[in-house]
């Protein structure tokens, strides 16, 4: 089974609408070469718009970093999937680890945002992952077995097409620290099992898993030859045009 590649960045929240500009025109520049593959930007919301202008006539996807469920309504502080499709976004990340261990969302709020994006019509890019003290404990598997249910609760096998796992161990997370490649591979390999027990194998086999934690111009290559990686979300080395550029360009 070959998968399409996806080399996706996660700008967190940096980039003031002029570097966002900057960058993202940088990154369509690094993308054409690469057409074999998928790149996806998530700018912060605030730099959407300028973005979706400099990447105009581009295949780079652009992806919201979390999304409500709701089309509109009393929701102070979130975004809905009509709104950020109306900036030309066609994707949104939903529970990274950030949102979860910062904000406290848990896997219900998640699965709410999930099925709430994907019946708008959006792609889901769903992060799990586990902390470094679940992983010393042994509880890894476990871990991203309730996370993975959790998120995909009452998600269909036609909608898994629209959906994208990330496997971003937190203790890999801006630390420098990167997941062994058969650490990421046995993980990735364990998600791919369980979509296929939910649901079927064929679905499985064509469900892309991204690995993210420290993924850089350096580390890329091993990665993207693990037979169960089939991308990377990629957090500090995104932020800067030349590092990406190598990244998307993975050999
Ligand atoms: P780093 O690449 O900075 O470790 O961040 C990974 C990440 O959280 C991407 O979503």
């Amino acid at each position: 089974m070959v998968r399409r590649a996806l080399i996706a960045g996660n700008w967190k929240m940096h980039m003031t609408t002029g570097q966002a500009k900057a960058l993202a025109a940088r990154v369509g520049e690094a993308a054409k070469q690469a057409t074999d593959r998928d790149v996806l930007v998530a700018p912060p919301f605030t730099a959407i718009p300028a973005v979706a202008g400099a990447l105009a006539g581009s295949e780079v996807i652009i992806a919201g970093q979390n999304v409500c469920w709701e089309e509109q309504g009393a929701y102070t502080g979130e975004i809905s999937p009509v709104m950020l499709k109306d900036l030309g976004a066609t994707a949104a990340i939903v529970g990274h680890s950030e949102r979860r261990q910062i904000f406290g969302e848990n896997d219900d709020l998640i699965n709410r945002r999930v099925t709430g994006a994907l019946g708008f019509g959006l792609t889901v890019v769903l992060c799990v992952g586990e902390t470094l003290e679940e992983r010393e404990s042994g509880q890894t598997l476990a871990v991203l077995e309730t996370q993975v249910q959790g998120g995909l609760e009452q998600v269909s096998g036609e909608d898994l097409a629209r959906i994208v796992v990330a496997y971003e161990p937190v203790w890999a997370i801006g630390t420098g620290k990167t997941a062994t490649t058969e650490q990421a591979q046995e993980a990735h390999a364990f998600i791919r099992r369980l979509i296929g027990k939910r649901y079927e194998k064929g679905l499985a086999d064509q469900m892309r898993i991204l690995y993210g934690g420290s993924v850089k111009p350096a580390n890329i290559d091993e990665l993207m030859a693990q037979p169960d990686i089939d991308g990377a979300l990629v957090g500090g080395a995104a932020l800067d045009a030349e590092s990406f550029g190598r990244i998307i360009n993975f050999k």
